[in-house]
């Protein structure tokens, strides 16, 4: 059933700041008068020019000013809704894409989405997050775009114990987006954590709106650090952008074109084909899927193991090195013993 258009969300991207930014970009390296965008985009030339700075402070260099007339040396690299949109035709995620410039958490306003009846396929995507969400009540540092923080809203037909296999289809397919920015090879660490060369570059935060037997809906929250030269003191020594590792910058637009791609690939052949193909996928390029050595810490208890793969529903199995068996884990930080 089509969606109704909704109004826009308090907060979100101005739509003629999106058909500022598509103006700009489609005629890059063109001189275009400040009275052209303005008529072509609807508002007063003072407000292009405003606009335009505004751009400027996010990084998009724009040339030129009011007189001489404005233009860009290359596509900017802001997540604006239509430079996405029609790379992302054909997938689930090209109809509805909300954009903010700076938003408390793209997973909180995707969970209200959820709430008010939004379509499957729903995006949020930020520039900023002031109060972004990791897992297990921690916080995930954004700095101005140069992370992806984007959020999914998806409306799996799965019970609720399976929803773990989201956060794995998800991690396959920031893995898979990602892997051909860099010459190190990722790897995912059950169940959310997107690595390189052993430190973290990646996240994944599902949140899901259920009852016993029934998932509402589920928000999968994607956190990667791409352009950041530098990251706060007390993640150093365990985290990572894929600038910091490259030494280049990275295009996030392109990234995430590639990762929602991914992301379709991936949950059409898990509701087509069920576990079994995403479970071999993961064993292929996740190093944590079986026979590493693990100390898995959850609110109970902390021992160490080895992996035993995954579960149906995206749960690790664990033998315990106390000789109490194997055991599936739920939830819990696992880090290489
Ligand atoms: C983790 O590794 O603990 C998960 C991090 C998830 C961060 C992303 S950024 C986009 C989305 N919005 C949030 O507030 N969190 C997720």
């Amino acid at each position: 059933m089509a969606a109704k258009q909704a109004k826009p969300l308090p907060g979100t991207t101005d739509r003629r700041i999106d058909a500022l930014l598509t103006l700009l970009a489609e005629n890059a390296t063109i001189v275009i008068s400040g009275a052209k965008i303005a008529k072509e985009i609807g508002v007063s030339r003072q407000q292009v020019f405003r606009w335009i700075e505004k751009l400027r402070a996010l990084g998009v260099r724009v040339k030129g000013h009011p007189r001489t007339g404005y233009h860009i040396e290359r596509v900017p690299d802001i997540l604006a809704p239509q430079l996405l949109i029609h790379r992302l035709r054909g997938t689930a995620f090209a109809k509805r894409i909300h954009h903010f410039f700076k938003t408390d958490s793209t997973n909180t306003i995707a969970m209200h989405l959820g709430e008010a009846g939004e379509p499957h396929g729903a995006i949020v995507l930020a520039e900023d997050q002031t109060a972004g969400r990791g897992r297990a009540g921690r916080t995930w540092h954004t700095e101005k775009s140069a992370g992806i923080c984007c959020s999914v809203l998806v409306r799996p037909p799965i019970p609720p114990a399976h929803a773990p296999l989201l956060t794995i289809v998800a991690g396959l397919a920031v893995r898979d987006a990602v892997a051909e920015e860099l010459t190190a090879t990722p790897d995912i660490r059950w169940p959310n954590d997107l690595l390189v060369r052993g430190r973290k570059f990646g996240g994944i935060l599902t949140e899901m709106h259920a009852e016993p037997d029934r998932l509402h809906y589920a928000v999968i929250g994607i956190g990667i650090n791409v352009n950041q030269q530098r990251l706060p003191a007390e993640i150093q020594d365990i985290a990572t952008s894929l600038r910091i590792e490259s030494g280049k910058p990275h295009s996030r637009l392109e990234i995430v074109v590639r990762l929602l791609r991914h992301l379709d690939r991936y949950y059409n052949l898990y509701l087509a084909d069920g576990y079994a193909p995403i479970l071999r996928r993961f064993a292929e390029v996740s190093s944590y899927f079986r026979g590493k050595r693990v100390r898995i810490t959850t609110a109970r208890e902390s021992f160490t193991g080895v992996t035993a793969g995954l579960e149906a529903s995206g749960v690790l199995r664990v033998t315990r090195d106390d000789g109490h068996g194997t055991e599936a884990i739920l939830s819990g930080d696992v880090t290489e013993a």
